[in-house]
């Protein structure tokens, strides 16, 4: 059986990358599932990979749902291992936030819109857990998906303005047989919410049809993810987006990212699909 390293302090994961040579990180907030997995056995197939599992206070407003955020540390680390990550950095919150703590990276405008308008704070808050991650771990590669679209991009552009030199890799969406978007907080869901849940990501994939289709107005597709997807409730939002910039499109869309916010029953949820532009297209922004 395969087994992975669990690391807990900040000197260990540096005396532990010293051995380890060119690294690439997974970061996660735990409650790992098969889109966790999905990114960590390509991260483990890309060279050596650690993951990181904390569940960040910082990026959770004083409404949500950090105390309840589902917490599964030894199934975690079996999954983890499974995929085939040498390590685990499992910190805790002291590790991270020591007293006197006073430093947030603060993202611009690609954060202000969709999630960081609906959530305030968000982004800084992963901004600066990732920005610490990675000065810990060093790492030459990070996994994330595209699961979060517009987190994916804020770092994206971090690691660009603030000249990282990390690879970031973006992953694909891995999804239930019936197409909801795997996500930690589908525990939330009664049996009830969990059938309704499946019309968010019936709406985006009937925007996505009809993109196939040749439809290119960017409120006709906003419309028909609107009707598919109020089977599971009424999104927060539901957006066209360009995928570089996040800001709507107005009238002909050349490429986007559609995607929605909607709260099932205690769960808030996010999906999206991203139309006329290849994750490889993401990659090299
Ligand atoms: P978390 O929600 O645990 O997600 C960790 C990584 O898993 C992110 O890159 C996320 O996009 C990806 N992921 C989530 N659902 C997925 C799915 N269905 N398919 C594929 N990948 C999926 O995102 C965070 O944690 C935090 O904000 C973090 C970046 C760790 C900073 O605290």
């Amino acid at each position: 059986m395969r087994t992975v390293e669990v690391i807990r302090t900040i000197a260990a994961v540096r005396e532990w990358h010293r051995a380890a040579g060119d690294v690439g990180l997974v970061p996660t907030m735990g409650a790992l599932h098969g889109g966790h997995r999905g990114l960590a056995e390509r991260a483990a197939r890309e060279g050596t990979a650690i993951a990181s599992i904390f569940v960040n206070p910082t990026q959770f407003g004083p409404n949500e749902d950090y105390r309840t955020y589902p917490r599964a540390e030894s199934a975690d680390l079996e999954l983890l291992a499974a995929a085939g990550c040498a390590a685990v950095f499992v910190p805790t919150v002291e590790e991270m936030y020591p007293p006197g703590d006073d430093t947030r990276v603060v993202p611009g405008d690609v954060a202000s819109r969709l999630e960081g308008a609906a959530r305030p704070g968000h982004f800084a808050g992963v901004c600066t857990v990732v920005a610490k991650l990675f000065g810990i771990v060093r790492p030459a590669r990070a996994y994330f998906s595209h699961k979060d679209f517009q987190q994916l991009r804020v770092i994206q552009t971090m690691v660009r303005d603030l000249a990282m030199g990390i690879r970031v890799v973006p992953f694909e969406i891995v999804r239930e047989p019936d197409g909801l978007a795997r996500s930690s907080r589908n525990a939330y869901l009664t049996p009830d919410e969990r059938r309704r849940a499946v019309a968010l990501s019936r709406g985006l994939f009937a925007a996505r049809d009809e993109w196939a289709r040749g439809t290119r107005d960017a409120a006709r597709l906003r419309a028909t993810v609107r009707v598919v997807a109020s089977d599971a409730g009424t999104p927060e939002y539901v957006s066209v987006a360009d995928p570089v910039t996040l800001r709507e499109i107005d009238g002909h869309a050349e490429r986007a990212v559609v995607s929605l916010a909607c709260r099932v029953g205690r769960a808030r949820l996010i999906d999206n699909v991203l139309l006329g532009m290849s994750l490889e297209e993401l990659a090299r922004l």
